[in-house]
């Protein structure tokens, strides 16, 4: 199988980064919702709310260097035709939600740093080094930036409902294989 995508299917490459960033978003909406609901002092699987908020920042950057890594090589490539068992208004729901989990791709990590860094509350790099901080206390950017955070979890996950329910009716009750596009040796 070809590394890029080709006219015959996706590439090892992007099915790769696919279920990466799968696994990366899986594990920041559950860090996310830990931290935010444990107290100072509470643990939960044995680790502290701190070391949630520093494992959700230090993935969520990583999440955006494969983003980046995700985005190049989708440029580099050519996309495969759609498969023929979409309709036309799936075709242009499928492209639309792509757009939105593309932008989200980028826009939570980098809105989550301006946060965490316009806010001074600083990364501690997978608890082995504080990075600098580029930007300074700045309030306002800080308080925009964290409801942007926020208000694009929101779109991010109703976009995922729909790219995941439109995959799962095509498996699961069209049974056309639509998933088998996306698994590796397909
Ligand atoms: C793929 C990247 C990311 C995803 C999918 C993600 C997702 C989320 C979600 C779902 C929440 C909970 C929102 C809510 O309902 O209140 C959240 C909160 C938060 N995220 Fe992220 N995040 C990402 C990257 C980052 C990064 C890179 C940072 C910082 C460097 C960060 C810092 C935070 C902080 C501090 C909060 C708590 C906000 C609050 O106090 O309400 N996130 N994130
Ligand atoms: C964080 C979660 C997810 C994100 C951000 C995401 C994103 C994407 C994107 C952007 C594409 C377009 C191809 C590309 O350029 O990479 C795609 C295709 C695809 N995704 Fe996901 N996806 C997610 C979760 C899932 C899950 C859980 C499934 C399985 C149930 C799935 C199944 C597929 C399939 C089968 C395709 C190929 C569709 C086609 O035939 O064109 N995705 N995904």
């Amino acid at each position: 199988m070809a590394l890029l995508n080709t006219r015959d299917g996706y590439g090892s490459l992007t099915k790769a980064l696919h279920w990466l960033v799968v696994a990366l978003f899986v594990f920041q909406f559950a860090a996310a919702n830990i931290m935010l609901r444990l107290d100072d002092g509470e643990t939960a699987l044995g680790l502290r709310q701190a070391a949630y908020y520093n494992w959700h920042k230090s993935i969520g950057l990583l999440a955006l260097m494969v983003a980046v890594v995700r985005l190049l090589a989708r440029k580099r490539g050519e996309l495969p035709p759609w498969a023929p068992s979409l309709s036309a208004r799936e075709r242009a729901f499928i492209h639309r939600a792509e757009q939105v989990l593309y932008t989200a791709m980028f826009v939570m990590p980098v809105t989550g740093f301006l946060y965490v860094m316009a806010g001074g509350y600083g990364v501690n790099l997978f608890g082995v080094v504080d990075l600098p901080n580029p930007i300074g206390l700045r309030p306002t950017l800080a308080t925009a930036a964290k409801w942007t955070h926020i208000a694009g979890a929101y779109a991010l996950l109703a976009a995922l409902v729909g790219h995941v329910g439109l995959v799962l009716w095509h498996t699961l009750v069209l049974r056309d294989g639509l998933l088998r596009r996306m698994l590796p040796r397909a």
